[in-house]
């Protein structure tokens, strides 16, 4: 619904000779969803204004002035007493309509040597930097997680996996750093991010810059801003920032993902890997015995959104002729969904897994059922002499043999072991244990508990520098 006042004027409204239709009105209006935006938004013209004064074009009476009007938005905008009117389009022009109202013809003079075009790229801007601090801390917390599960769990057996097929056995917590690992370059990713978002479009003007003595360095002083924006086409006409954010939080979110199908392996009866406690499942409302692990499913699922948001930040760029276009406006959505799914997603990974209860006997089990050690088998006979492949060989038909006698590598009779091959004696077959075959994987990188325990070390450095 339209109010009176904007009936009467638009901000913009000199030239026009008739009122907007009313379906392009609400069609082309944002403020709605870039309302998110406002405190950002105040933020800057506060910076502004303050630069404005410093060069002369208004004086410290003014600035005060435009300084209380604008703080004055801002508390009854977070106490929830502004009203925001679609007929005044977006964030922008309702601070500063309001400011008008507010402080009269002083409120007319912040726009000076300004366009929304720069106004918006800082807004966004300053909104996105402020997200990626948020993101990285969430993640650090995931981390410091992780490493509180991994630490007690260097020892514990898990069977480690290819093609879902037990492959290797592995230590539960070098399983868990592999998932440090991964979230830990997200989080480089988000900052390298940060360096590229935390420039300066204001004082592009529309696209051209401005007739005015502006101090760029002055502004961008007064907000944080490292850089300022070297080319004003460009920067009020780019949202490649935007993009590339949703780029780190689209890979975050595949690792989220991956994570979360894990997660879900593991507590399905098949597996028994952890427990997940009560809190973290819900129930069926027809299978009475059904404890289901909705929260990674559902990290699974939003997934889905956030590469979406990828794809339609980089569709709606990629036609644009320079500089800014009205398109632009549809980056707002995508980018904050994008900051709420991850934002969300980490924190429930973040509650989560600390709260992992591993089933170490199960793992265990299904580290012993699956031939694990076959590869430690054939690494001894190579040790004894023979070639790799000869090895690979002679290991594969003890695995045929012991299918065949139902029972592990370590059952198999040793004279029939032999009658594959004579260089395997009883030694080899009883130094295939588990806690063997990990204990020797011992260089950088690999699975024995020393060098898990080290990662683990090392990792608790890293993320506090
Ligand atoms: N609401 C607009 C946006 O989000 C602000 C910039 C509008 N500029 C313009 N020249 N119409 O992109």
């Amino acid at each position: 619904m339209l109010t009176v006042k904007d009936k009467i004027h638009k901000l913009w409204g000199g030239r026009f000779r008739e009122a907007t239709d009313a379906f392009v009105e609400n069609f082309t209006a944002s403020v709605t969803f870039d309302q998110t935006l406002a405190f950002y938004d105040i933020a800057g013209s506060i910076a502004h204004a303050t630069m404005l004064q410093a060069i002369g074009i208004i004086n410290s009476a003014e600035l005060k002035q435009i300084q209380a009007g604008l703080e004055s938005i801002a508390e009854d905008i977070s106490s929830d007493n502004f009203s925001w009117s679609v007929g005044l389009e977006d964030v922008h022009m309702n601070i500063e309509q309001a400011l008008i109202d507010r402080i009269g013809v002083t409120g007319k003079k912040l726009h000076t040597g300004r366009s929304r075009n720069d106004q918006v790229a800082t807004d966004l801007r300053l909104y996105l930097r402020d997200m990626i601090d948020l993101i990285c801390s969430k993640i650090r917390e995931l981390q410091l997680g992780i490493l509180g599960l991994a630490e007690p769990e260097t020892e514990t057996v898990m069977p480690g996996f290819t093609h879902l097929q037990v492959a290797q056995p592995v230590s539960f917590a070098h399983h868990l750093m592999a998932w440090f690992e991964m979230v830990d370059r997200d989080f480089d990713r988000f900052m390298d991010c940060r360096k590229r978002v935390n420039s300066l479009p204001l004082g592009a003007a529309a696209l051209a810059g401005t007739n005015w003595p502006i101090d760029r360095h002055l502004t961008a002083d007064l907000l944080g801003f490292d850089l300022v924006a070297t080319n004003s086409l460009d920067a009020v006409s780019d949202r490649d920032f935007a993009i590339e954010f949703c780029g780190a939080a689209s890979i975050l979110m595949v690792h989220l993902s991956r994570w979360a199908e894990e997660m879900i392996l593991w507590v399905s009866p098949q597996f028994r890997f952890i427990e997940l406690p009560d809190r973290f499942c819900t129930g069926s409302s027809i299978m009475p015995q059904k404890k289901n692990p909705d929260l990674p499913e559902l990290v699974r699922g939003k997934s889905g959104r956030v590469f979406g948001s990828l794809i339609s930040l980089l569709s709606m760029m990629k036609g644009q002729p320079l500089a800014y276009n009205k398109d632009n406006q549809e980056d707002k959505e995508p980018l904050f969904d994008t900051v709420t799914t991850v934002l969300e997603s980490l924190t429930a990974f973040a509650e989560m897994i600390p709260a992992i209860v591993p089933q170490r006997d199960k793992m265990r089990a299904a580290a012993e059922d699956g031939f694990s050690t076959a590869t430690d088998l054939a690494d001894y006979l190579v040790s004894k002499g023979l070639p790799f492949r000869d090895a690979h060989d002679v290991v594969g038909k003890l695995v045929a043999l012991a299918i065949e006698l139902e029972s592990t590598l370590t059952e198999i009779p040793v004279a029939q072991a032999v009658a594959i091959n004579a260089l395997i004696d009883e030694e080899a077959l009883k130094r295939l244990t588990l806690e063997n075959s990990l204990a020797a994987k011992d260089q950088i990188g690999g699975t024995a508990p020393k060098q898990v325990r080290r990662a683990i070390l090392d990792a608790r450095q890293r993320i506090k520098s």
